[in-house]
């Protein structure tokens, strides 16, 4: 084993290196402190790898990503967002029998208890629908008290995953219906994944949805490139809530609601919410790109930058394809998108963001799909959360199916006061 020497206090220290498959390095510092009795300081973790995974791989300098080895363009151009699901999930494509028998398991789940619908009603009709989906999905595991065991079988922790992927597109549903007030519709079994979660938004007591050929596909594509970012705050928010063997359902409904931060999956909402405002003020791109530029200013660029692409996001450039196809198809011309592709323009030309190497996110175009969709805008969050489900499963399933696995626990540096005395004040009885 190679390793990198370590000098401290006049004492060198060996400190085993690793190298991944696409040859990523790393110091394997878990011993550290004990040997040398100091820890790696990291705030934030932009330098630390938390696990060893074989799900995804990011270069972010060249702008690569990677499902279980396969590139994410090839993965939208050939493939469906179930079967991406079971890649994430299980390590491998399906053969058509294992995908028909869990697309069979994820129909025969795709019911909640119905006392559940009363809790929706009593969410005030302005709550935000991430709100009551973390919720519910907490709420869910109630429901099926079998499927909590800490040390479940194969067979039992299969049952939940399809449980859970199946459930969560219909509370996620009737999370929107609740928000404008309509009547809840149920799942048609004849349909697949994402035709049904469409027709449990859409479909009113008058009117069914039909989903749209071009429609459906712009979402699986959305839904794919979604799917799975190895270690960013949602997943490792699953990931330490699930290592310390609370249920799936519990570690899910705390990845919910780390992606509803406007600085990770929230952007897709924040982004409309900025266009709109530039759209209001009368398109002039300027004023805000200076208002970025201005340190003094707490406004960012919403979908511009990320922690790990210093290159062009390569479902953003996926998305902007699908932006133009699905806007074209509807026959809608959204001043929005006018102002998205100038303000890219605008950004991508000025020196702070060249520098700094800010290019536009996953969740820059993403919204402008939705939006054309008929899709409210404080639902965007809620369809990154459905995409973004097999990628946290995956990752909750790879770490608790690992023999070393221990609960997570950073340390710290304390900054506090020094040692001193209680002063009494007075106030026992
Ligand atoms: N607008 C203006 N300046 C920016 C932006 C932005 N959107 N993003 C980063 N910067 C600047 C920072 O101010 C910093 O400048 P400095 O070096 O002069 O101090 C520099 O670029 C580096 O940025 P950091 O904040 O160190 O980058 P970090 O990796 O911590 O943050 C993040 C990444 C959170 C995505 C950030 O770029 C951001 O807030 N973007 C806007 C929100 C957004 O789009 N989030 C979605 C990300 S994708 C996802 O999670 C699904």
């Amino acid at each position: 084993m190679s390793t990198a020497k370590l000098e401290l206090n006049n004492k060198t220290y060996e400190v085993p290196l690793i190298e991944g498959t696409e040859g990523e390095k790393a110091m394997d510092v878990t011993r550290l402190r004990a040997e040398t009795g100091y820890i790696t300081l990291d705030p934030s973790y932009a330098n630390t790898g938390s696990c060893l995974s074989s799900i995804t791989y990011i270069d972010g300098d060249a702008g690569i990503l990677r499902y279980r080895g396969i590139d994410i363009a090839e993965l939208c151009e050939k493939s469906t967002f179930m079967e991406v699901s079971y890649l994430l999930i299980y390590g491998h494509l399906p053969s058509q029998e294992e995908y028909q028998r869990f697309k069979d398991k994820i129909t025969y789940h795709s019911l909640i208890h119905e006392d559940m619908k009363s809790f929706f009603t009593s969410y005030p009709g302005h709550a935000h629908p991430m709100a009551i989906l973390s919720a519910m999905v907490c709420s869910l595991s109630v429901y099926h008290p079998q499927l909590l065991k800490p040390d479940q079988t194969d067979e039992e922790r299969d049952e939940t995953i399809t449980r859970l992927l199946s459930k969560v597109r219909v509370l996620a549903a009737f999370a929107y219906k609740r928000s404008v007030g309509r009547a809840f519709v149920y799942t048609k079994p004849e349909l697949d994944y994402l035709s049904n979660f469409m027709h449990m938004m859409f479909t009113t007591p008058i009117q069914p949805y039909v989903a749209d050929e071009v429609i459906r596909k712009a979402l699986d594509v959305l839904f794919i490139l979604h799917a799975d970012h190895e270690q960013n705050c949602s997943t490792s928010t699953v990931r330490m809530v699930g290592s310390s063997k609370a249920n799936l359902f519990a570690a899910i409904s705390a990845g919910i609601c780390a992606l509803w931060g406007p600085l990770h999956g929230g952007a897709n909402q924040a982004v409309i919410e900025m266009l709109e405002a530039i759209n209001k003020d009368g398109g002039s791109y300027k004023k805000f790109i200076d208002k970025a530029k201005d340190k003094s200013d707490p406004f960012k660029l919403m979908g511009f930058g990320h922690r790990v692409y210093k290159n062009y996001d390569p479902r953003a450039q996926i998305i902007k394809k699908y932006c133009d196809k699905v806007l074209d198809h509807l026959g809608i011309n959204d001043p929005i998108l006018e102002i998205a592709k100038g303000l890219e323009e605008a950004a991508l030309t000025d020196p702070y963001f060249i520098e700094r190497k800010l290019y536009p996110n996953v969740d820059f175009y993403s919204g402008i799909i939705y939006r054309a969709m008929r899709i409210p805008t404080n639902m965007f969050t809620v369809m990154f959360a459905l995409g973004r489900l097999p990628g946290w499963i995956a990752h909750w399933k790879e770490m608790i199916e690992d023999p070393g696995m221990k609960i997570a626990r950073p340390r710290q540096i304390y900054t506090g006061e020094g040692h001193h005395n209680y002063v009494d004040i007075g106030i026992r009885p």
